[in-house]
């Protein structure tokens, strides 16, 4: 049996969800006219409140597109150093939008109003870039799967207006940290200028994200997609996976959760792990000691039929999902336990 943690996008689309699939009615996305892209886009803008959404292949796409939207060159965008805008994506703020970015390091990867005062420009000097855009990351990859509440983004979103910048969400996993609040959307509709969601990581589907914000935006967004190539054609294939899995897989991701919990005390237990960051949500970090590279763990646990991967040096990454059963876990607590 392999146990598969290295990330919540290996799942593999449900039978029902295949079936949402194939009985997809499909037309030209290109030309607008694909009934089941339009409803997965309809669906989306109308969960959270805003006026429009962009199906697109993937949350770089959708964080890159807003970034490329948002700004024009010489702005600069301020994100937490953990923040997967500026850690994964390609140095893509700086290719797409021509701007720069300020790097605050929060507890865990999340910014407060205090961090984004203190790394603010003046809009008057003209020695410095333009602070244009805020990006937070909710849930936050690198922090270890933690979570901004609704008041800490509204303090967030109060500053923003002050000085007049913009706010865009990385949601890639929205949806986990709002089982865990049981906060509405729309709140997060009211607060954020866009949002990126992500519908192939714990929902479970095999492609897609959207972006969602006010008309023009998602139309100027539309006009870059297609630049980039990411102009699609019959996609209601895979639109109806996403719309499967609003309606089916969003409440469920609380078991995941409860798995990774469950994990964190296996590990609590394991000679080589040194300590284990809270587990918040459905990703598990922790640190090995400084002999043990987080590399040659991996490999290790590799052989045994445990994937997962290494998160820094001496960090590993485990994260649950819609593949992974109490059995696996069992399995994982029998293989790592002396
Ligand atoms: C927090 C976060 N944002 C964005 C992305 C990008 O998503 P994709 O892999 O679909 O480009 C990921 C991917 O893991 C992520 O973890």
């Amino acid at each position: 049996m392999l146990i598969d943690l290295r990330s919540d996008t290996v799942t593999q689309p449900t039978p029902a969800m295949r079936e949402a699939m194939f009985s997809a009615p499909l037309g030209d996305d290109v030309l607008g006219d694909d009934p089941t892209v339009n409803a997965s886009e309809a669906k989306a803008a109308t969960m959270f409140g805003m006026e429009a959404a962009l199906f697109c292949a993937s949350g770089t796409m959708t964080n890159q597109l807003a970034i490329r939207t948002h700004c024009r060159p010489g702005d600069d965008v301020i994100c937490d150093y953990l923040s997967h805008v500026y850690q994964y994506e390609g140095g893509g703020i700086s290719v797409n939008a021509l701007a720069s970015v300020s790097l605050p390091k929060g507890e865990r990867g999340k910014l407060t109003p205090e961090l984004i005062r203190e790394n603010l420009y003046s809009p008057t000097d003209p020695h410095k870039p333009l602070s244009r855009l805020v990006v937070l990351e909710n849930t936050i990859n690198k922090g270890g799967g933690c979570y901004y509440t609704v008041p800490e983004i509204a303090a967030i979103r109060q500053v923003c207006d002050e000085y007049g910048l913009i706010l865009h969400l990385d949601g890639a996993r929205l949806f986990n940290a709002l089982v865990e609040t049981g906060e509405p959307t729309e709140a997060y509709g009211q607060l954020f200028h866009s949002i990126s969601i992500c519908l192939s990581k714990g929902l479970g589907c095999p492609v897609g994200s959207l972006l969602l914000g006010e008309t023009a935006f998602i139309r100027q967004a539309r006009r870059y997609r297609k630049l980039m190539g990411g102009g699609w054609r019959q996609a209601g294939f895979l639109a109806a996976a996403g719309i499967y899995a609003l309606d089916h897989h969003v409440d469920r991701l609380k078991i995941d959760h409860a798995r990774a919990r469950k994990i964190g005390q296996i590990l609590e237990q394991v000679p080589e792990v040194e300590s284990i960051l809270p587990i918040d949500t459905n990703i598990v970090i922790f640190q090995l000691p400084e002999t043990i590279p987080a590399a040659d763990y991996v490999s290790q646990l590799e052989t045994k039929g445990i994937r997962c991967v290494a998160f820094g040096k001496h960090q590993v990454r485990f994260v649950t999902h819609l593949d992974l059963t109490d059995e696996h876990v069992d399995r994982l607590a029998a293989l790592l336990l002396p």
